[in-house]
C-alpha cells in the first residue's frame, strides 16, 4: 500500500491550512455555523478545478466525444425507471447515547452491501461496535436511507422531482437525439459534467464526501457484439496495478489485463487505459494509483462489471473514478418505462427472412357481426401483441369508448416469414465516471511537499491556477510600470498571471511556490537598461535572463514544457531569495 515516490514529508494539516488561507477552498456557510458535506471553491481552487475539467474534456474530445448539458432536477419518472428510487440507498443507524446518525458500513468498516438490515444489526452487536462520538454500544435498527434529495417541481404537490445523483440519465433519455446526431454510426460516446447531489448520511471526509459535488462522466454506446474502441497499442507503456476480484495484485498493461481474462471487453480495457492516462497526465502520482475490480455483491444495481481507479490519499485508497459496464440496463429501463423506442436498428448486409407471429382478424366472421365497424374492429385486434394472446380464448378489444368481447374464432395467431434488412437491439454502455472534487484533492496531496512550515505545490504548469507571477524588484515607478505592462500583456494573451509588489522578493517567491505557480518574472534596473527580465522556475529555483520583447512567447513555451535553460542565459548570481520570516499576508 505504501509504495510511493513522494519525498518531502506530507502534512495534511499544513495543506488544508494553506488551501483555506490562500483561497482554494472554504467550508460553506461558515458564518452560519457550517453544514457538513458542502465546500466553496475560492479563486485559486476554481481555476485549478476547471483546469482539471478542461484536461478531461480535451482527452475525450480527442476520442471524438461531444459533451451535452441536461438539468440537475429531474421528474420522478426518470429515477423510478433508472432504479435510483428503489435502490440508491445506504443503511443508517442512530446511536442510542448521543443520537448521532452513522452509515452502518462506516461503523463496521466493512462492505455490507449484500447484507440484510437484520444481519447488519447482529454484526454491530457481535462486534461490540462503540459509537465513535460517545462510546455507547446501543444503536437503533439499521434502516435504508435513500441518498437522493427529493423536491417538488412547481406548486402542485404531486409533481415530485429529484436532484440527480449522477449525470448519465440525462444522456440515456436523449438516446434517440444522440443516435441521430452521430448519424447511427457505432460506437459513439457522449460526455456530461456538472453537479451531482447525494444526501450523504454523515459526510466527515472534507472534499472526499460531499453532498453537492462535481462529476465528469462519459457514456460510450456499443453494439453488444462489438464492444471495441481504438487500439490498445497506445497503452503498451502503461503498466498499471490491477486488483482483480480473485485477490491478486498484478502490474499489467490494459491489453495484458484483457488477454488474462480480467476484463469483459476490449472497450472496457481501452477506457481503463484512458482513465489512467488522464490521471497521470494531470499529474497524479502513478505509484499511488491502482484499479480495483468490484466484487459481485458490491456492483451498483445497473452494472455487470466495474473497476475503480483508486488513489492513495492520506494513507487510504479512495475511489476517484469508476469505470463500469452498465450493459443495456438503462436504455432498456427507459424504453420500458417511457414507452419511447430506445432500441437501435442493427442493419445487416443481406436481406434476411425472419419468422414472426402476427394476429390475423377473421373478416368473414367480423363482417356479419360488426358491419360498418368491422374494419375498425379488425384493426384493433390485429394491433394486439401476439405473444400475449393465447390462441383459442376470448379477447377484449377497445373500439372508441367501447370494450368489445370477441370469440376465439374471430382471429388467429399465425407464423409469417418476413424479409428484413436488420434487427432491433439495445446498445451496451461503458461508463468512466470521475469525481472531480476527489481528483482535485488527490492532485493537491500528490503535488505537495512540505518545506519548513510551508507547502510547495509541484503542479504541472498546465494545471497550475496561476501560470506566472510578475514582480518589480523594488517599488520604483519605472519598474512598477514595466511590470504592470508585462502583466497586462500576459493576461491579454489568455495566460493566468499575477502581479505582486509587496514584501521582499523571497517572500513573493515563497507565496507563489505555495500556490503552485511554476514561473516568476522579475523586472530590475539591469533589465530596464538591456531590455531583459529574469524568469525563475519553481521546481529547480533556476533563473534565466531573457529578452523582454518576447516574454509572452517565452512563457507560452515554458507552459507547454520547454526547458527553461533553452530560453535564456542562466543567471549565475540569483536575485536574493530571502527566507520567509513569518506570515506576511494572513
Ligand atoms: P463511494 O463508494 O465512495 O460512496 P460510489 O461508488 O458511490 O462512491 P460512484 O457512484 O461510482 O461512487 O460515483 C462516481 C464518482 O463520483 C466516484 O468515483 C467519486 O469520485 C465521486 N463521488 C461519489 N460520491 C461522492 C461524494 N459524496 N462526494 C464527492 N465525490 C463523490
Ligand atoms: N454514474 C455512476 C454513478 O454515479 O454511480
Amino acid at each position: 500500500m505504501s509504495e510511493s515516490s513522494h519525498s518531502g514529508a506530507f502534512s495534511e494539516e499544513l495543506l488544508l491550512s494553506m488551501m483555506r488561507r490562500r483561497g482554494f477552498i472554504w467550508p460553506s456557510f461558515e458564518i452560519y455555523g457550517g453544514t457538513a458535506g458542502f465546500y466553496d471553491y475560492g479563486p485559486l481552487g476554481l481555476l485549478l478545478r476547471e483546469n482539471i475539467r478542461n484536461a478531461w474534456r480535451r482527452i475525450y474530445r480527442k476520442e471524438g466525444l461531444f459533451e451535452i448539458d441536461t438539468p440537475c432536477i429531474n421528474p420522478e419518472a426518470v429515477f423510478l425507471a433508472s432504479g435510483h428510487v428503489s435502490s440508491f440507498s445506504d443503511l443508517m443507524v442512530e446511536c442510542g447515547g448521543c443520537h448521532e446518525i452513522f452509515r452502518a458500513d462506516h461503523l463496521l468498516d466493512a462492505d455490507i452491501s449484500s447484507l440484510s438490515p437484520d444481519k447488519v444489526a447482529s454484526l454491530i452487536e457481535k462486534n461490540n461496535v462503540k459509537c465513535p462520538r460517545c462510546g455507547s454500544m446501543s444503536f437503533s435498527n439499521p434502516v435504508p436511507f435513500n441518498l437522493m434529495f427529493r423536491t417538488q417541481i412547481g406548486p402542485s404537490q404531486g409533481k415530485v422531482g429529484y436532484l440527480r445523483p449522477e449525470t448519465p440519465q440525462g444522456i440515456f433519455i436523449n438516446f434517440q437525439n444522440l443516435r441521430r446526431f452521430y448519424r447511427d454510426s457505432l460506437p459513439f460516446g457522449v460526455l456530461q459534467s456538472g453537479k451531482a447531489f447525494r444526501n450523504e448520511i454523515s459526510p466527515r471526509q472534507g472534499l472526499l464526501r460531499l453532498r453537492e459535488f462535481n462529476i465528469m462522466e462519459a457514456e460510450i454506446f456499443f453494439d453488444p457484439s462489438r464492444k471495441e474502441w481504438g487500439s490498445l497499442d497506445c497503452f503498451s507503456d502503461e503498466h498499471i496495478l490491477f486488483l482483480p476480484r480473485d485477490g491478486s495484485e498484478l502490474r499489467l498493461t490494459p491489453d495484458e489485463a484483457l488477454r488474462k481474462g480480467f476484463l469483459l471487453s476490449q472497450a472496457h480495457a481501452y477506457f481503463i487505459g484512458l482513465t489512467y492516462r488522464f490521471a497521470v497526465e494531470i499529474g497524479l502520482d502513478p505509484l499511488r494509483l491502482r484499479f480495483r475490480q468490484h466484487r459481485k455483491d458490491e456492483l451498483a444495481h445497473y452494472a455487470i462489471d466495474c473497476w475503480d481507479l483508486e488513489s492513495e490519499i492520506g494513507n487510504t485508497w479512495v475511489e476517484i473514478t469508476g469505470v463500469a459496464d452498465r450493459s443495456d440496463y438503462d436504455l432498456k429501463a427507459h424504453h420500458k418505462s417511457s414507452g419511447a423506442d430506445l432500441s437501435y436498428f442493427r442493419k445487416s448486409e443481406n436481406v434476411q427472412s425472419v419468422s414472426k407471429l402476427v394476429v390475423r382478424a377473421n373478416l368473414s366472421k367480423l363482417g356479419p357481426l360488426f358491419k360498418s365497424e368491422a374494419a375498425e374492429v379488425a384493426r384493433a385486434i390485429e394491433s394486439l401483441d401476439p405473444g400475449k394472446l393465447l390462441q383459442g380464448t376470448k379477447v377484449v378489444v377497445k373500439v372508441g369508448d367501447r370494450d368489445i368481447e370477441l370469440a376465439e374464432d374471430c382471429y388467429s395467431v399465425v407464423k409469417v416469414e418476413e424479409k428484413t434488412s436488420g434487427e432491433k437491439i439495445f446498445l451496451h454502455v461503458i461508463e468512466p465516471s470521475s469525481g472531480l472534487d476527489r481528483i482535485f484533492y488527490a492532485l493537491l496531496q500528490h503535488s505537495s511537499e512540505n518545506s519548513g512550515d510551508r507547502t510547495v505545490l509541484h503542479l504541472k504548469p498546465t494545471m497550475a491556477p496561476i501560470k506566472v507571477a510578475v514582480f518589480p524588484l523594488i517599488g520604483s515607478t519605472r519598474l512598477i510600470r514595466e511590470s504592470r505592462n508585462i502583466y497586462g500583456s500576459l493576461l491579454s494573451s489568455g495566460i493566468e498571471a499575477y502581479y505582486d509588489a509587496t514584501g521582499s522578493i523571497g517572500r513573493r517567491y515563497t507565496r507563489m511556490d505555495e500556490i503552485g505557480t511554476p514561473f516568476c518574472i522579475t523586472v530590475d534596473e539591469d533589465g530596464m537598461r538591456d531590455r531583459t527580465v529574469t524568469v525563475r522556475e519553481r521546481d529547480t529555483k533556476l533563473q534565466i535572463r531573457t529578452g523582454r520583447r518576447n516574454i509572452v512567447n517565452t512563457v507560452m513555451k515554458l507552459i507547454s514544457g520547454e526547458k527553461l535553460s533553452s530560453l535564456g542565459k542562466i543567471v549565475e548570481r540569483e536575485i536574493e531569495e530571502e527566507s520567509s520570516d513569518g506570515e506576511d499576508d494572513e
